[in-house]
């Protein structure tokens, strides 16, 4: 029998190099999946005491994506994709109009009751034809008169490739305060408002998409995809993850490849932990691959079923796999501190999904728990009695009938206060690590390939030693959160 090494995040380090980067040089903008970009290189875990539309938003305003949790009814996930992404709508989809026929009176009617202080005027054939603004309503006294007969004629529109700069450009340009949206049939499909282009400006690092919508995921599973799928494109959700322990399977691969070909729709696939296993859901579909199996913070699988890659060895192995075929490796689980982020990308990942470190955020739906004087939050891996009681099993090819063999444990973490803090102590750790190496961007980090195997001797060096802390740090508290 061969047997082989695996290195967990704590067996290795990096060697720092020669460097001239310092770490507001670094770059960290990542490649998701598919055409999905990330200025964060990170993603929330489908788990129910992680990602609901709360951190789902506070995360994508900051750069990264959270992935909706699936023990909620297909109905209800649906519902909190679609709160993500009007979060930050600064394309109005479906306007107020008025048509040209109508009275100046319907019109004030319509604003008043509704706040607004314009509308797009349509025409018969219900194509645009004008804008009615307050501005055309100032000096109008007549109120029986047609909208047609007050309104501005020439309407600055823009197409559906509108973009922030586009838009921006079109109201400096014409110093208007409404931009509808039309198609090449001149249907309004859209308005633009100064005022929702403005919110667009207060997140600058926002993950959005080409609509300057929030990014957002949705976990599915190989069995359950026919009712979510519709429900969650209908949404506008952007990319869907296969969400079950083991990825290496036939209902993965099948439920890869009858997604790719029924649906539009970005496709993460795992879990898998091998050259092998990443190959096999690469040739049937999957936009990324996500890997690992038992490293979380919550999980027992390694335990209870005595399987598992240490994680760093796992990605390291995938990595090199989806390489050849350019499709990134999102590493899930086991990030204990914003080291192991820089061990995971330098392990060949294009991104990392996080939990447990995201548990105590204020934005994650777990519950308060007051101990001993202090505040916890939560945290239950999706295998654990309580998760699978409320719909997880399959994740773990158990029927709701089965009695229940937990693959997790039922815990809290330590209470971590708003996420945008916590976040940038997670980012600027990477920063720090890619500066140590010299690596400006997310891809010089993937090949940078100077890790050193080290001891438990090295890794208690590591850790503070020999003293006895007396502040927790925002970023160690010495607890491995
Ligand atoms: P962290 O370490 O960030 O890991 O908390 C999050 C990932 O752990 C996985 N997960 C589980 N794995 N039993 C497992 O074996 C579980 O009960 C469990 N719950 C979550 C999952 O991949 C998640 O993203």
């Amino acid at each position: 029998m061969k047997i082989i090494d695996g290195l967990s995040y704590d067996d290795i380090l990096l060697k720092p190099g020669y460097t001239e980067i310092v770490p507001h040089m670094t770059e960290i903008r990542s490649r998701l999946g598919g055409d999905i970009k990330l200025n964060v290189p990170i993603i929330s875990a489908a788990m129910d005491t992680v990602t609901e539309m709360e951190l789902a938003i506070a995360l994508a305003l900051q750069g990264g994506a959270g992935v909706i949790h699936r023990n909620l009814s297909p109905q209800d996930q649906a519902e909190q994709v679609s709160k993500v992404k009007r979060y930050l709508n600064w394309i109005i989809e479906q306007p107020f109009t008025i048509n040209e026929d109508q009275t100046v009176a319907e019109a004030q009617q319509i604003m008043r009751r509704y706040g607004i202080s314009g509308l797009p005027v349509l025409n018969r054939d219900g194509l645009l034809c004008g804008i009615l603004t307050s501005r055309d309503l100032r000096f109008c006294r007549e109120l029986p008169q047609k909208v047609s007969q007050v309104m501005t004629h020439q309407v600055v529109t823009e197409m559906e490739s509108v973009t922030v700069q586009s838009a921006k450009e079109k109201f400096d340009t014409h110093k208007i305060e409404k931009l509808p949206v039309v198609n090449s049939a001149q249907q309004l499909i859209g308005l633009i408002t100064v005022k929702d282009l403005e919110k667009q400006a207060q997140y600058p690092k926002a993950a959005t998409d080409s609509w300057g919508r929030l990014i957002v995921g949705a976990a599915i599973s190989p069995f359950d995809f026919r009712q979510r799928l519709p429900l969650l494109i209908e949404k506008k959700v952007d990319f869907v993850a296969i969400d079950v322990a083991h990825g290496n399977t036939e209902s993965v691969v099948r439920a890869t490849e009858q997604i790719k070909k029924e649906f539009d729709v970005i496709l993460i696939s795992g879990n898998v932990i091998d050259g092998e296993g990443t190959r096999r859901l690469i040739s049937a579909g999957a936009d990324a691959v996500k890997v690992g199996v038992g490293p979380g913070a919550s999980c027992t699988t390694r335990i209870v079923a005595g399987v598992g890659v240490p994680q760093f060895t796992a990605v390291y192995e995938s990595a090199q796999a989806a390489k050849s075929y350019n499709i990134p490796i999102v590493a899930d689980g086991g990030i204990k501190f914003s080291g192991d982020i820089v061990k995971a990308i330098a392990a060949g990942a294009n991104t990392v999904m996080i939990g447990g470190l995201f548990a105590g955020l204020k934005e994650a739906p777990g519950r308060e728990i007051l101990f001993d004087g202090r505040i916890f939050k939560e945290y239950r891996g999706m295998g654990s009695v309580a998760a699978i009681k409320e719909g997880s099993g399959d994740r773990y090819q158990m029927a709701d009938s089965d009695e229940v063999v937990p693959e997790g444990i039922e815990g809290r973490v330590p209470y971590k206060g708003e996420l945008k803090k916590y976040l940038y102590q997670l980012t600027t750790g990477l920063r720090k690590g890619m500066a140590y190496c010299g690596c400006k961007t997310i891809s010089d980090l993937q090949n940078y390939q100077q890790i050193i195997k080290i001891t438990a001797a090295g890794l208690k060096e590591s850790h503070p030693h020999d003293v006895i802390m007396t502040q927790e740090a925002p970023n160690y508290s010495g607890r491995g959160h």
